[in-house]
């Protein structure tokens, strides 16, 4: 029976093991972390993520050919294939501050892999990491392999949070990267092996090692420029009196261009292309193209802008001042059917708002008080290292408050802000929440899913992104 384990029980690693369990009954998937909370939530009912789909397959698999162990070095020593999927943060300190990668993670999980195996192994990259990682991994597993032979293999993961289940299942592609070599080739087959299993093999793609790295930041770094396209003519359509929806309908039915991936939002967020940009545009600055490092620096900068330009509409809107005034906010998560809060714009908006002395009042479908609190105390670039290495206790936002409903949020609040498109924000009561609110009762829907006509109807004053501007706030402009 082929052994595979997985070091890094996360957002990547725990899906991608569950499924690989799922689909091929005759290997043996043993999933570790060095956090024990972790583990013991992957092992309860409780599982420490939200991912549609998730726990039907974890229930089907757990103690059959899927388990979760805090045994980190007997499960690497038993098995032929290693997975590493821990965290690669951006560095805070030193070289590369704010950019590069941190591999402080990956570099003691490979040297862990070289000092407690006792057969031959192949080892993947699962996390996105900085091209040419896999060669510095190289290096410290020969230079410590008493003989033993590493295969290193990059194996960059697509799915997207929410939907991690369903692009596990179909995905576009698999990609495998590997040496050039009989013995290159030979890993390349065995995990190809593995993925042959549900995958059709011609959407299994074998590259060299570097294209593979490359080709994770690459294609997150094109999908986080639509969207700060499309966000970047959302700003010029308040300005026009052209409606981003429209323009992208029209944009996106050209089939060289595609419909996908150009809605306009507050801004991207999740734990991917931001840090990938970053790390891009850091090995651009290394490899001596400043003028590429700044091509995609630039994705970040309006991403930032949308974030800004967001904050000021809410703030020149409501007299050029929330202090003291309840401000609600309707969904934390970077995106609908996840609770991962790693980079979501709300953060930065409620920091903005904080900023000028709003009272915010915050509910998530899927994100806990201690979350959130943890999240508007921390500092920038800390967000992505685990849990057990973050400060403990917090330091409780005072004029933060969060709610368990959508309505016991907005109450008494002036203005609604919508930050995640989750479906039940659709169809809440909305005559009911402006009762409740102070007047005149704002709506920023910074996702565009509300009704806007309906809202106005019932006596609202609307902002959404990109779409013609309410006379009310064509009269207050936001200053960026
Ligand atoms: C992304 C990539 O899609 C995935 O392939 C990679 O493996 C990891 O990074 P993820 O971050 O989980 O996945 O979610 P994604 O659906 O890509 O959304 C990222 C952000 O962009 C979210 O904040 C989302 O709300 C935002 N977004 C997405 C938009 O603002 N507009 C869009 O049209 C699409
Ligand atoms: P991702 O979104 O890439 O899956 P996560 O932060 O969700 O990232 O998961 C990474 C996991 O890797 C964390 O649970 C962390 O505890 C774990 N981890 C980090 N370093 C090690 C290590 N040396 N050995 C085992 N697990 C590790």
């Amino acid at each position: 029976m082929v052994k595979i384990c997985c070091i890094g029980a996360g957002y990547v690693g725990g899906p991608t093991m569950a499924v690989i369990a799922l689909k091929c009954p005759h290997v043996e998937v043993a999933v570790v972390d060095i956090s024990v909370p972790r583990i013991n939530a992957w092992n309860s009912d409780q599982l420490p993520i939200y991912e549609p789909g998730l726990e039907d397959i974890v229930k089907q698999c757990r103690g059959k050919n899927l388990f979760f162990s805090t045994d980190v070095e007997k499960h690497v020593r038993e098995a032929d294939i290693v997975f590493v999927s821990v965290n690669t943060p951006t560095k805070t300190t030193g070289l590369g501050a704010g950019k590069a990668a941190d591999l402080t993670y990956w570099e003691s999980a490979a040297r862990m892999i070289a000092d407690v195996s006792v057969s031959d192994k192949i080892v993947v990259e699962k996390s996105t990491v900085p091209v040419k990682t896999a060669e510095a991994i190289e290096k410290i597993l020969m230079h410590n392999s008493k003989g033993i032979k590493f295969q290193i293999l990059s194996n960059p993961e697509f799915l997207a949070e929410g939907t991690a289940i369903t692009d596990l299942f179909n995905p576009d592609r698999v990609l495998i990267g590997g040496r050039e070599t009989p013995e290159g080739f030979k890993a390349v087959q065995t995990l190809k092996e593995v993925y042959a299993n549900w995958v059709p093999e011609n959407q299994i793609i074998t590259t060299n090692l570097w294209s593979a790295e490359l080709s994770k930041l690459a294609a997150n770094a094109f999908l986080a420029q639509r969207i700060s396209s499309v966000n970047a003519m959302s700003a010029l359509c308040e300005s026009t009196g052209a409606d981003v929806t429209q323009v992208a309908y029209a944009v996106g039915t050209d089939s060289r261009i595609g419909p996908k991936f150009l809605n306009a939002s507050v801004g991207f967020g999740g734990s991917c292309f931001q840090k990938d940009i970053l790390n891009l545009v850091y090995i651009c600055q290394c490899n001596g193209l400043p003028e590429v490092a700044e091509y995609w620096k630039q994705v970040i900068k309006i991403n930032d802008y949308q974030k800004n330009r967001f904050v000021n509409r809410i703030v020149s809107s409501m007299f050029n001042t929330v202090s003291n005034k309840k401000v609600a906010i309707l969904g934390f998560a970077f995106k609908k059917d996840t609770g991962d809060t790693r980079e979501t714009p709300a953060i930065d908006v409620c920091k903005g708002l904080l900023g000028d002395k709003a009272q915010i009042s915050i509910y998530d479908p899927q994100v806990t008080e201690d979350q959130i609190q943890r999240d508007l105390s921390m500092k920038k670039f800390d967000w992505d290292h685990p849990l057990h290495l973050q400060p403990m206790s917090p330091t409780t936002v005072k004029q933060v408050s969060v709610k368990w409903d959508a309505y016991e949020a907005t109450k008494d609040a002036h203005a609604v802000c919508v930050l995640t498109e989750w479906d039940e924000f659709k169809s809440l009561d909305y005559q009911k929440i402006f009762d409740n609110m102070q007047k005149p009762a704002f709506i920023f829907d910074g996702r565009n899913v509300l009704n806007v006509d309906k809202l106005r109807e019932i006596g609202f004053i609307v902002y959404s992104i990109g779409k013609p501007l309410d006379a009310w706030l064509k009269d207050m402009p936001a200053f960026v």
